[in-house]
């Protein structure tokens, strides 16, 4: 097989032990990612908009009913900041062209294709921190 595939044979070979390879770490827990403090607790109100800096990059934490959702602050549409928008439940409505996203998922709801980041969440010693991947 390999003598009929020549090259291509290793780069499919390489390919496989790669991707077996971010298994391997994904289900142990250690892909390339780290949590990141966001914000105190005490600050996150629920229903409330807050915009953090986590390692520089801009995203929204809103708390909804005890539980934290951390989505990009930065819309699919053309790139305006969400914070500014208005949220409805676990919805966030953009406030340039009013496209709207379910926070739980960074999903666009009249095209679920089309979706902004989210990221997961977690509280640690009286911090949020944010999952972030690493660069
Ligand atoms: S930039 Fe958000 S809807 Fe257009």
């Amino acid at each position: 097989m390999k003598a009929i595939m020549g090259g291509r044979a290793d780069e499919l070979i390489d390919l496989a032990r790669t991707n077996l390879w971010q298994l391997v770490m994904e289900a142990a827990g250690m892909e390339d990612s780290v949590w990141v403090p966001a914000l105190d607790e005490s600050q996150l109100h629920e229903d409330t908009i807050h915009v953090v800096f986590p390692k520089g990059v801009s995203i929204i934490l809103i708390k909804r009913d005890g539980r934290v959702y951390a989505i990009r602050n930065r819309c699919a549409h053309m790139s305006c900041t969400l914070a500014g928008g208005r949220l409805d439940g676990y919805t966030l409505q953009c406030p340039c062209h009013d496209w709207k996203y379910d926070i739980t998922s960074g999903e666009f709801l009249e095209a679920r294709e089309i979706t902004v980041p989210t990221y997961r969440c977690k509280s640690e010693a009286g911090k949020v921190l944010v999952e972030l991947e690493e660069p």
